[in-house]
């Protein structure tokens, strides 16, 4: 198969991915169902149980719904090999819907909604929105449950006001009062209809429950416009979430597909993790965020299956290897003066080391040289990027992963356009070529991470 026909079929595979993941509470319900598609299926693993590990065992550990850690046991302890991690997260920027959301002037409801990190709101206005999370409720036991909701249908707009009433849009751009100009209309109501009762019987058609049983909910806007390729041959893709849900999926496929060659042909002798998490557009501090403890007590618990001393645990950590997969800013010629000349990256050109003297990305030489090899080793075409000084750079889970863990790490991810936006668009060829390296890592034979 030649790289663009295997490309685009992971790139549909990627597509039809998000366009199953709505919400960060639905991405680790699809990867779970990929999970229990292999076979043997995966394991989960309770955090209130006792674990047992078994060498070349495949398991996965979720935190509270929307972050996952999934590994493949390595055949020897991870005091000897170390682990070899690939990070990423499972959130997007977008709006979230408020607990008293439903308000109604002049028979319009609309839903009141927070910003969740940092979007370009412009992008949310005349888009088929709709709603999809997760409801915590009240079951027949009396007992608090929670159940994952998602509307199919477009439910929610957010109509731009018309250039007759904002004239200089052209030349100003649109900006939203963040208040006041994004609650989404929902629907027109009779005199009869409350807004709140219509809201929350609106919930229980949808998942069931009765309406007096829903306690509370995370429910995140979005798009039902689904993913598709575009250019003269196809060889750009747009949808939604592209930052982070492909560096999440090439993740995932370099494990599965990794784990498939091993099980049948060489046991992988390093424990292989990958870790994604939720909250990383929000600065990540949280129970299951990436400045949380949810990496460390995974891999002190792998490293107590096989443990004799109490330095297992620092000497596994002083071994490991993490790659930071999050998506890079590619080069718009509409819009040169964005960007350093000299550190242009192109789409489809490669996947991206991204470099920050501030330490904003983790790479530093020795992660950059390893990661280049990586990439050579797997026929992978690699570029570097630079941020302009005079414009604050962007950050990843990285920096805070590291620093967390004290592991050598580096920062890499897709060129793509328009991040941040409702409607982010990347190059096919680099999907292909981020699940190579990634196999290349996972697979690449176990060497003292040390300078020579
Ligand atoms: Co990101």
């Amino acid at each position: 198969m030649n790289d663009i026909v295997s490309s685009k079929e992971q790139v549909q595979n990627l597509l039809d991915f998000i366009d199953a993941s709505p919400s960060p509470w639905h991405v680790v319900k699809t990867i779970e169902a990929q999970l229990a598609a292999q076979t043997p299926p995966w394991q989960r693993l309770d955090e209130t149980a006792k674990w047992t590990l078994q060498p070349g065992g495949r398991y996965y550990v979720v935190r509270d719904d929307s972050s996952i850690i999934l590994f493949v046991q390595g055949q020897k302890p991870p005091s000897e090999t170390g682990f070899k991690i690939i990070g990423a997260h499972t959130d997007s920027p977008g709006l979230r819907i408020k607990p008293n959301a439903a308000n109604a002037e002049n028979g319009i409801l609309r839903l009141g909604v927070e910003v969740y990190g940092g979007p370009i709101l412009a992008t949310f206005t005349d888009r088929d929105l709709s709603l999809a999370g997760r409801i915590a409720y009240k079951n027949d036991q009396d007992d608090i449950a929670s159940i994952l909701v998602k509307f199919d249908q477009p439910l929610l707009r957010l109509p731009n006001l018309a250039i007759h009433m904002n004239r200089t849009v052209n030349e100003e751009g649109l900006k939203l009062q963040k208040q006041s100009e994004l609650p989404l209309i929902l629907a027109a109501l009779t005199e009869e209809q409350l807004p709140t009762t219509f809201f929350s019987t609106l919930l229980q058609q949808q998942t069931g429950i009765a309406a007096e049983r829903i306690l509370s909910w995370d429910l995140a806007v979005y798009d039902t416009q689904k993913g598709a390729f575009w250019g003269a041959d196809s060889e750009f893709y747009a949808n939604s979430q592209l930052d982070n849900l492909a560096s999440c999926h090439a993740a995932l496929q370099a494990l599965l597909d990794n784990d498939r060659i091993d099980a049948t042909v060489i046991p992988s002798t390093a424990t292989q993790i990958c870790a994604l998490f939720d909250h990383e557009e929000i600065g990540s501090q949280s129970n299951k965020g990436a400045d949380g403890s949810f990496l460390p007590d995974v891999l002190q618990r792998i490293v107590l299956a096989t443990a004799t001393d109490n330095e297992d645990y620092a000497r596994a950590l002083a071994k490991s290897f993490m790659i930071s997969a999050d998506m890079a800013h590619a080069y718009q010629p509409n819009f040169p003066n964005a960007y350093d000349s000299e550190h242009k990256v192109i789409v489809n050109k490669g996947p991206v080391i991204k470099v920050n003297a501030n330490h904003n990305y983790t790479s530093e030489s020795v992660s950059a040289a390893m990661f280049a090899d990586w990439c050579e080793q797997a026929e992978v075409p690699y570029q570097k990027y630079s941020h302009r000084c005079d414009l604050p750079c962007g950050s990843t889970i990285g920096p805070i992963t590291s620093a967390k863990l004290g592991i050598r790490s580096i920062d890499v991810g897709n060129p793509m356009w328009a991040m941040h936006s409702i409607r982010e668009s990347a190059g096919v060829l680099d999907h292909d070529y981020m699940i190579r390296v990634m196999k290349r890592f996972f697979a690449a034979p176990i060497k003292p991470w040390r300078i020579v």
